[in-house]
């Protein structure tokens, strides 16, 4: 029996929502926890541990290819201000102690456990193959199985998509300029280049999230950031180090926009990580003319993090561009929804990379904001929305992508009557205790029972 994903969640108009709350771990830190903990020499504590489908996929191929993970505390239990935070001990085995998986190693809908995996994978003593949900095998590959093949990896590939063969060997050092602004292309570069015979480099064309850098530094290994360039030079080990993983902005991005819009709100999210590659969302909402406020700013071992407030305010219409948007690439489906309901046009540009995520987000924002009677436009690299319009109650989708699951409920709070998300299973993907934590801020949102079949 295998539960399916038509679970389905229903929403009706909310009133204010008021509480402190806290996010699930960082979904980026928590993959990484895992993947260089795998690879230290010893025994990795890590608290705050995502326990969420794409950080689980990890895990389990990790353990596949025969690394110890210990859960001494399990998540989630979620409690009135949201997800208990889960301790793991990872006993890492060492830069070469991998052993070779008995079988093709499952990334389900993980797309930043395929593509890290991937640059691991190739620097290995041993063969494997790296499959998933076809909603993965739908998505691009080609993007680090050609920088990883000028590093001499031998991987064979279904035309630029997975399953991907991968035949480790020794890997040779090469300065790489991206295409893309993409942290999974830079890190999947970087992982290989632990098993380089010289420097590896890479050059982004904009500042992608940099948690692979700063942990590898904290590890011990020789990593150097100078602008858009990173350099890593091959190390004999990694040393094992207690992480403490932030609650994660792109997960507090949908109770802040939704308080944000909501008349009378007031939301505080504690400890979640305020990374400068992350906070695109916070620069974009402040220039909506939202009312936010980041306290207690401190550092958490090597990632800063702060308790952020947000008031409900009139917002109006923004421009987002350049730089801004690799700084918020997972934040535009919800962004999208505030746009329908602040004063004049928001315009989104240079945001392409929005088609090959777990869904192409922007045809999907647009269809389904739509249903709701948003006023939106796609644009080949964004989307152009008008507001402020009355959103009201239909039937919406999340294509799978658990993103646009939580935005359109976000979308269903602010709308004049009550909207159903059908497929909304996704939401554990990345934000476990989603639901719970909103009700417990004060939204009205129902769960239906999943069916089987
Ligand atoms: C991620 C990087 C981003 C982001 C994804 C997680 C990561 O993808 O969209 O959710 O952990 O490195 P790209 O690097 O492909 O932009």
């Amino acid at each position: 029996m295998r539960m399916s994903r038509t679970n389905r969640l229903t929403t009706q108009p909310s009133g204010p929502l008021r509480g402190l709350v806290r996010v699930p771990g960082d979904k980026s830190i928590s993959h990484r926890a895992l993947l260089l903990g795998a690879l230290a020499e010893g025994a990795c504590h890590v608290s705050g541990f995502l326990p969420a489908g794409d950080c689980l996929a990890t895990l389990t191929c990790l353990r596949a290819m025969g690394v110890e993970i210990e859960i001494p505390v399990p998540g989630p239990s979620t409690s009135q201000r949201g997800a208990e935070p889960t301790t793991l001990v990872i006993h890492g085995r060492g830069l070469c102690g991998l052993r070779e998986p008995a079988a093709p190693l499952d990334c389900a809908r993980s797309g930043t456990t395929m593509r890290l995996l991937a640059g691991i994978l190739a620097g290995q003593s041993f063969p494997s193959t790296l499959t998933g949900d076809p909603q993965l095998l739908r998505r691009p590959m080609r993007r680090i199985v050609e920088p990883l093949r000028r590093m001499g990896a031998e991987i064979a590939d279904a035309d630029g998509h997975a399953p991907l063969s991968i035949r480790g060997r020794a890997l040779h050092g090469r300065d790489h300029t991206l295409a893309v602004a993409s942290a999974q292309v830079k890190s999947a570069l970087l992982l290989a280049g632990l098993y380089a015979d010289g420097p590896t480099t890479v050059r982004q064309p904009g500042p992608a999230r940099d948690h692979t850098e700063r942990m590898l530094a904290a590890m011990g290994a020789a990593i150097e950031t100078e602008d858009l360039t990173v350099t890593l030079n091959p190390s004999s080990s990694l040393s094992p180090l207690p992480i403490r993983v932030p609650g994660d902005i792109s997960s507090a991005a949908f109770p802040l926009v939704a308080a944000a819009l909501l008349p009378g709100s007031e939301i505080t999210v504690e400890e979640v990580g305020v990374n400068p590659t992350r906070t695109g969302l916070l620069d974009v909402l402040q220039t909506m003319g939202a009312d936010i406020a980041v306290g207690n700013e401190r550092q958490q071992r090597s990632e800063p993090v702060a308790d952020v407030t947000i008031r409900a305010s009139d917002l109006r219409g923004v421009e987002v561009g350049g730089d801004t948007v690799v700084r918020m690439i997972d934040e535009f489906p919800v962004l999208a929804v505030a746009a329908t309901q602040v004063h004049g046009i928001t315009v989104v540009r240079d945001a392409a990379e929005l088609r090959v995520k777990e869904t192409d987000r922007i045809a999907a924002i647009v269809v389904e904001l739509r249903a709701l009677g948003a006023r939106i436009d796609p644009l080949p690299d964004g989307f152009i929305v008008e507001g402020p319009t009355p959103l009201h109650g239909a039937t919406v989708d999340s294509h799978g992508d658990h993103r646009l699951a939580m935005a359109l409920t976000v979308a269903g709070l602010i709308a004049e009557d009550g909207v159903v998300v059908e497929n909304a299973g996704c939401i554990a993907d990345s934000f476990p205790g989603f639901v719970e934590l909103l009700r417990g801020v004060g939204a009205e949102v129902l769960t239906a029972e999943a069916s089987y079949d």
